[in-house]
């Protein structure tokens, strides 16, 4: 673990093969901050609970993001990484935070919102999603919690909780700031909405050579304006504009050689990173120690914390 004097937590959904938009919009974050910050990154298991509810599958995927990780670059001598349901001081914050929490407020969360507009039946599990959240965050009392856009809103009821937690009972809890990177906020994929596995439009973050390029070539391309405007905006992730410029102007209207350029950029990022994940499978038993190691880790400084919050509710 770093030196760093500074928390920062993150949490991820084991939710199946990570695209680019996960990657820029999330995943990266906290590889890139991990010297900087003592770091606490997650597997929320138990959040994915919610909608993944079979055992191979949960097993799977929870192995599987945890190899993600750490074929991006995660280090797991400089950050503490572990499966939320090791740490049961996780739901029984939430339980606490539940008490002192009001069934209008969490009817307010974007998520909530959007489960019951599908016209879903929304499970508890979903609606308590912010505190066991909260719970997730402040158990660690981080600085910072590094987070994709969307998840704005929960990083802020985390930040309700600790205040109002904070004044009833008096001052526990530390309020976490959000980092989000607003130029990556929102990744477009290949049909120039937000890239997501609800919508088919994504580059997977592992795919093989043909994979990019058979989604590349998909990207959709129309003829108003002098640049492929989806094919571009998937290029200024791995460019910049002065890199870029000359080749548009250059290949004006030719949407083909432009998409040829993006596939070899893609794999430039993405070959690296496919090798090292091939190469982590390879030895599942590390990955499941380094888990051990992590939840050990994890569970000392979160039961720590619930200790304090036990006095200060006065069931200890
Ligand atoms: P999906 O929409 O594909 O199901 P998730 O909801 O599992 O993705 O997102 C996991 C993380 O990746 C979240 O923190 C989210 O903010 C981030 N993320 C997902 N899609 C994008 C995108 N298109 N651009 C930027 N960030 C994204
Ligand atoms: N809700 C986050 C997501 O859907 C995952 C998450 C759970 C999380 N607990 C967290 C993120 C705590 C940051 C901190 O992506």
């Amino acid at each position: 673990m770093s030196t760093a004097t500074k928390t920062l937590l993150s949490g991820v959904k084991p939710t199946g093969r990570p695209h680019v938009g996960n990657y820029f919009g999330a995943m990266r974050q906290v590889v890139e901050l991990q010297d900087e910050y003592a770091s606490f990154v997650f597997l929320a298991d138990y959040h994915a609970l919610n909608f993944i509810q079979n055992a191979d599958q949960m097993r799977a995927q929870s192995m599987g993001v945890a190899m993600d990780y750490l074929a991006i670059g995660l280090d797991p001598a400089k950050v503490v990484l572990f499966k939320q349901s090791d740490v049961s001081a996780h739901t029984e914050l939430a339980w606490i935070f539940d008490t002192i929490t009001t069934v209008p407020y969490l009817m307010r969360s974007h998520a909530y919102k959007d489960a019951e507009a599908k016209g879903h039946e929304v499970s508890v599990g979903t609606f308590n999603y912010p505190m066991l959240m909260a719970a997730d965050i402040l158990l660690y009392n981080p600085d910072v919690v590094p987070v994709g856009a969307d998840q704005k809103q929960h990083v802020e009821y985390a930040r309700d909780t600790a205040d109002k937690f904070n004044r009833i009972f008096g001052d526990t809890f530390k309020l976490p700031e959000a980092i989000i990177r607003e130029d990556v906020a929102t990744v477009r994929g290949t049909d120039g909405r937000k890239m997501s596995k609800s919508y088919g439009n994504t580059i997977e973050l592992f795919a093989s050579r043909d994979e990019i390029a058979n989604s590349v070539m998909s990207i959709v391309t129309d003829s108003s304006g002098d640049r492929p405007k989806n094919v571009y905006a998937i290029h200024r992730l791995l460019k910049s504009e002065e890199e870029l410029e000359p080749l548009y102007g250059a290949n004006t209207g030719n949407y083909k050689a432009l998409k040829e350029v993006l596939i070899e950029d893609l794999e430039f990022l993405i070959a690296p990173l496919r090798v090292r994940r091939e190469e982590i499978a390879t030895d599942k038993a590390s990955v499941m120690n380094i888990l051990r190691a992590g939840a050990e880790k994890a569970n000392e400084r979160a039961e720590k914390k619930l200790k304090e919050v036990k006095e200060m509710i006065g069931v200890k």
